[in-house]
């Protein structure tokens, strides 16, 4: 199997992805790093994919509900998926990221690639010429557990006790998913123990990211603060409009960020009709911050 060429973002924020079998632990996770990631005041984007557009589809539910699906293709429903993906993608989490939003998804493209393996498509090329419009996450979670512990988990629901699960395909998944975290930079994540333990090993993770990529809108919002006394700041507020920084303003905002960030921007980044929130300014800082933008997994 390639690689996914997944696009690196050009975003401020940050897209953690979770993947794994259905019961594997990823709602578990997504809520436990949502509250960790709140609590340092990361303004937060909770999505996942494929979207109900797709989930709600008479293809969607006959395949996934049913065991008989003879009448269906699933490369069909697998590009609708896709195709789902692409737009919830470009027009959802993108712009979040570029809005400085830390992102994280339940389910990313990877899960396309392993539903469409697993299910014998292995020769389909479409897949990854797709995934290079695909921003690339930051840190992609691949929560590894055996197939018995998961459908466990599933059964467990009240509601999901009596649901059809096609076990084989569970077989093949779990390896697709192991096979796809490896190739694209992802991080395979042992989610068969409590739940503590599995969310250390994801915080360890998030701590190391966040490490390497200083989060620099608290000290770009002061610095704004003391350069327009007196009007309070949040990243909506525009630097003529609302805080009255005028060009002079602006040179010294200018001055202090880079001598702040220890950097000399490029004239090309201070296009002031780019410059016009603190949100943007915060951007220009976060571009800078320690060459933080890196993006980590190697997709
Ligand atoms: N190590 C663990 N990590 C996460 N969840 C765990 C763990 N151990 C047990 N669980 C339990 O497993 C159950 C299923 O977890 P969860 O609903 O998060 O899975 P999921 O991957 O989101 O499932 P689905 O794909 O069906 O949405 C939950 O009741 C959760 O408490
Ligand atoms: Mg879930």
């Amino acid at each position: 199997m390639e690689a996914l060429n997944l696009k690196v973002h050009d975003g401020t924020g940050l897209l953690i992805t979770f993947c794994g079998l259905d019961g594997c632990g990823k709602s578990t996770m997504i809520e436990k790093t949502a509250a960790y990631l709140e609590k340092k005041g990361h303004s937060l984007l909770l999505t996942r994919q494929p979207t109900d557009f797709v989930r709600r589809s008479d293809i969607f539910r006959t395949y996934m509900d049913l065991e008989d699906h003879d009448n269906y293709e699933y490369r069909s429903l697998s590009l609708l998926a896709a195709s789902d993906r692409v737009q919830h993608s470009c027009h959802v989490i993108l712009p979040a990221l570029r809005e400085g939003k830390t992102v994280i998804s339940d389910r990313y493209f990877y899960s396309c690639l392993a539903n469409l393996r697993a299910r014998g498509y292995r020769e389909d090329r479409w897949i990854y010429e797709i995934a290079e419009t695909i921003p690339k996450p930051d840190l992609a979670f691949f929560l590894d557990v055996p197939v018995k512990t998961a459908v466990a988990r599933v059964r467990s629901r009240a509601a999901e006790k009596d649901r059809y699960i096609d076990m084989a395909l569970q077989y093949e998944l779990r390896k697709e998913y192991r096979e796809i975290c490896g190739r694209s930079g992802g991080i395979l994540i042992n989610a068969e123990g409590p739940w503590e333990q599995t969310f250390a090993a994801v915080r360890e993770k998030i701590d190391e990211l966040l490490a390497r990529r200083p989060d620099m809108s608290g000290q770009v919002l002061a610095l704004l603060g003391e350069l327009a006394a007196g009007s309070s700041v949040c990243r909506e507020s525009r630097l003529s409009e609302d805080l009255g920084l005028d060009s002079f303003g602006r040179v010294s905002l200018i001055l202090a960020l880079e001598e702040l960030l220890d950097a000399e921007f490029e004239e090309s980044d201070l296009d002031p009709f780019q410059l016009v929130t603190a949100g943007d300014v915060v951007r220009l800082a976060q571009k800078y911050a320690g060459g933080a933008y890196e993006n980590t997994a190697a997709v």
